[in-house]
């Protein structure tokens, strides 16, 4: 069925599903990997998949740059940039962040890629929502009065607009497990803006799959993630005309891992991301894919996820953050004992 809309295609799908033999074994499970960190460009990572629409929506408008927002270390600001380079649209994002902030990783490759980047330091007093839309207003009227036709996207790309590109990776996801002779399994997502885990649910949900979407909540961002998510989706259902009225319990987000903060340096996380590295050669990163696994390891742990289950966890991207400085200084403490001088 999927949701009928154009993208402007640019990625080379489908990304593999990997099984990951040596952390299988370790875990008594069977442990398979959606490698959409793979996807290119930009260094790749899941904001492509939504691009893939919103590039095409942009387009359609007659846009000549693309505008978005995040936090400093936006993983969906260098995407945005990669992909209005690679369609020679202009770029700008903006952050409501502590500056100069995470200088060295995806700030400085949002430069590289020829964004703008406009940081405003968070004031107290004045909620978030309301500083950024200051913020981007400010922005876009700069850009609009030098002749510019600017197209919005907004946080992490979690709109309605690019709910599809989740949604058909769910479907791909399931095309593959038949291949590969996976039948009913859970799917571990981080969760950030939640758009990654609304496409794959409304995909999971309008499509009648076999899997069982499971949701690591990477920041305190929502007291209640089920009713965020439950709101979320009634806007989806809306926009894109789907019947099937989901209640709370069907949305499975966990708050258990956040670790109080946004990428915030963790030892466990970092720990998850040392076993992932050395037991498979795969990266994840310390602020989304570290925090989802460390939940994924926990739950084996506990005993959640039963022996002998299979389970796939998904690869989003975001490696440029483990140069960020708070993670690299911390595990430079950690890891330097093993560079030795001759
Ligand atoms: C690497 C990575 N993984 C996961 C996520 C979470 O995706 P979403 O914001 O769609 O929940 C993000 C969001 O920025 C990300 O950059």
């Amino acid at each position: 069925m999927a949701l009928n809309r154009q993208k402007t295609s640019f990625l080379n799908l489908p990304t593999p599903l990997q099984f990951l033999p040596q952390v299988s074994e370790d875990l008594g499970i069977s442990l398979y990997i959606k490698r959409d960190d793979l996807t290119d460009p930009g260094l790749g990572g899941n904001k492509l998949r939504k691009l893939e629409y919103y590039l095409f929506d942009a387009k359609s408008k007659g846009a000549t740059m693309l505008l978005t927002v995040g936090g400093v270390q936006t993983n969906h600001g260098r995407l945005t940039a990669a992909v209005a380079a690679k369609f020679g649209l202009k770029c700008a994002i903006v952050a409501i962040d502590d500056y100069p902030g995470e200088v060295s990783s995806n700030l400085l490759l949002d430069r590289i890629m020829g964004a703008d980047v406009f940081l405003s330091k968070l004031q107290t007093g004045i909620p978030y929502e309301d500083q950024l839309e200051q913020a981007v207003k400010r922005v876009r009227s700069q850009y609009e009065s030098a002749g510019e036709t600017v197209y919005f996207i907004p946080m992490g790309g979690s709109g309605e607009v690019g709910v599809p590109g989740y949604y058909d990776c769910a479907m791909e996801i399931a095309g593959q497990s038949v291949e590969l002779g996976i039948s009913s399994c859970k799917l571990f997502v981080a969760v950030g803006s939640m758009g990654t885990y609304m496409g794959l649910f409304t995909g999971i949900r309008n499509e009648g799959l076999d899997l069982e979407l499971e949701g690591i909540a990477i920041a305190p961002f929502y007291s209640d993630p089920a009713g965020h998510a439950l709101e979320y989706y009634e806007k989806v259902q809306k926009y894109y005309n789907l019947g099937g009225n989901p209640n709370l319990s069907d949305f499975h987000i966990s708050n258990d891992y956040t670790f109080g903060a946004y990428n915030n340096p963790v030892k466990e996380v970092r720990e998850a991301v040392y076993y992932m590295a050395r037991k498979e050669g795969i990266l994840l990163d310390p602020c989304y894919t570290g925090k989802a696994f460390y939940g994924l390891l926990d739950l084996v742990k506990k005993g959640t996820i039963t022996k002998g289950e299979t389970v796939i966890f998904l690869h989003t991207g975001g490696q440029p953050g483990l140069n960020g400085p708070n993670h690299r200084q911390a595990m430079e403490a950690e890891l330097l004992n093993g560079v030795h001088i001759l």
